[in-house]
């Protein structure tokens, strides 16, 4: 097992997140599913574990859709996965990973990126070619980081183009119900993305056909195994390990990404570590200039995907939150928001907290007297404290 912060892991590497998968065949096999948590919480690994370990009756085509910014390059993309694809039969492999190279000049001189009605053609041919390579199974197409893409999409074509895509997949979806499935991840809520369409005139719900789960953190038992299993790889005294493992589960909480790293800050020593090294490779996350864990990142986004309003907003809400103790009930931390800026009305706080929840920011809990809000992460709080507030 190696420590790799951020790294791609062999499938075997990969800890827990059974009862994740176990739900997500289960959504599966009536409807697709969009999956969204913030990023490195370990969507893309559950995502892989699924391919490597699929369900019989399915053929799997993995799709990292990061960086395609236009329509010929999503249609190009599946040809390209269909072409690696372990299901796709070596012949068909070949052809598949040629025509991911000629598109889109190829087909039909399509004049591309713009939207014409052509490209409606070409991706459901492309679905159609899978369909019937997959003989009965059903294609289940794991597309990652699927927001991003109409993010771009919609900065690319517009609006318009988006919004026709998630209109189009729908339909697909519909039509094809018995033999293609989806399952989308997302870094940044598809609720963002498709706010912001709405504020450019589109009404649909585009996904409402889907059911849409966050991904939880790790279970504690699992992010002591993982903590355990990394530890091994350093000099860690043996009969220390468990109890330095769960020290490290009880400081990051279950974020796989964050127990790499604090592992890896431990591995630098060169000599065993105790406790107290855990605390100390927790505060090198926040406090390192370098920023090792990119928790800035948690800021970064703010100004990638909420317009300046909600943006100035949300840093008032959470710059308050990172100031107090304990979960805050709704009046005391509206009331806290207001005292930094007197002008704010109640419910524009309300609606930003709503995003900011569905946004993995802020998690409501249930208090004696109604819900309560804090971070959903202590490390990412105690950064926002240390650093910002
Ligand atoms: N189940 C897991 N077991 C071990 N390490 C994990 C697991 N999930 C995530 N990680 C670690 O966290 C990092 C980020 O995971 P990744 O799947 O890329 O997150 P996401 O796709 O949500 O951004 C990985 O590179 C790995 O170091
Ligand atoms: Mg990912």
């Amino acid at each position: 097992m190696q420590i790799n912060p951020g790294g791609r892991l062999d499938t075997k590497d990969v800890v827990g997140r059974d009862a994740e998968i176990a739900r997500y065949w289960g959504v599966l096999e009536r409807q697709g599913l969009v999956v969204s948590a913030e990023r490195r919480i370990g969507k893309t690994h559950i995502v892989l574990k699924m391919r490597d370990e699929c369900r019989s009756g399915y053929l799997p085509i993995y799709q990292d859709l990061e960086a395609v910014h236009s329509i010929a390059e999503l249609i190009r993309s599946i040809y390209g996965a269909a072409g690696r694809s372990s299901g796709t039969p070596p012949d068909l492999k070949s052809r598949f990973a040629k025509w991911s190279g000629l598109l889109p000049s190829k087909i039909a001189g399509v004049d591309l990126p713009t939207v014409d009605s052509t490209w409606q053609a070409l991706l459901a041919d492309a679905f159609d070619r899978l369909i019937d390579i997959a003989d009965n199974r059903i294609v289940l197409m794991l597309w990652d980081e699927f927001p991003l893409m109409l993010h771009n999409l919609q900065r690319r074509e517009g609006p318009d183009a988006a919004m026709q895509i998630l209109d189009h997949l729908r339909a697909l979806r519909s039509e094809r119900a018995d033999r293609l499935r989806f399952l989308f991840t997302g870094s940044i809520g598809l609720h963002l993305v498709l706010r912001s369409l709405r504020k450019a005139g589109n009404t649909n719900a585009p996904v409402n056909d889907m059911l849409s789960l966050t991904v939880p953190p790790m279970v504690h038992r699992d992010t002591c195994d993982l903590a355990a299993a990394l530890l091994r790889e350093t000099s860690a005294v043996p009969a220390q390990i468990s109890d330095l493992a769960s020290r490290i589960a009880d400081e990051v909480g279950g974020f796989p990404y964050h127990v790499h790293h604090v592992v890896d800050q431990l591995d630098q020593l060169r000599r065993p570590p105790d406790l107290d090294d855990v605390s100390a490779a927790v505060d090198r996350l926040i406090y390192d200039s370098s920023d090792p864990a990119d928790l800035n990142y948690y800021v970064e986004r703010l100004s990638s995907y909420y317009t300046d309003e909600e943006r100035s907003l949300a840093l008032i809400v959470l710059d308050t939150m990172a100031g107090l103790s304990s979960p805050t009930p709704l009046t005391e931390l509206l009331n806290l928001c207001k005292h930094r800026e007197p002008s704010l009305a109640d419910e524009q706080l309300r609606e930003v907290l709503t995003v900011l929840a569905e946004d993995h920011y802020v998690e409501a809990r249930k208090g004696a007297d109604g819900a309560t809000y804090d971070f959903r992460w202590q490390l990412v709080k105690k950064w926002w404290k240390e650093r910002r507030s």
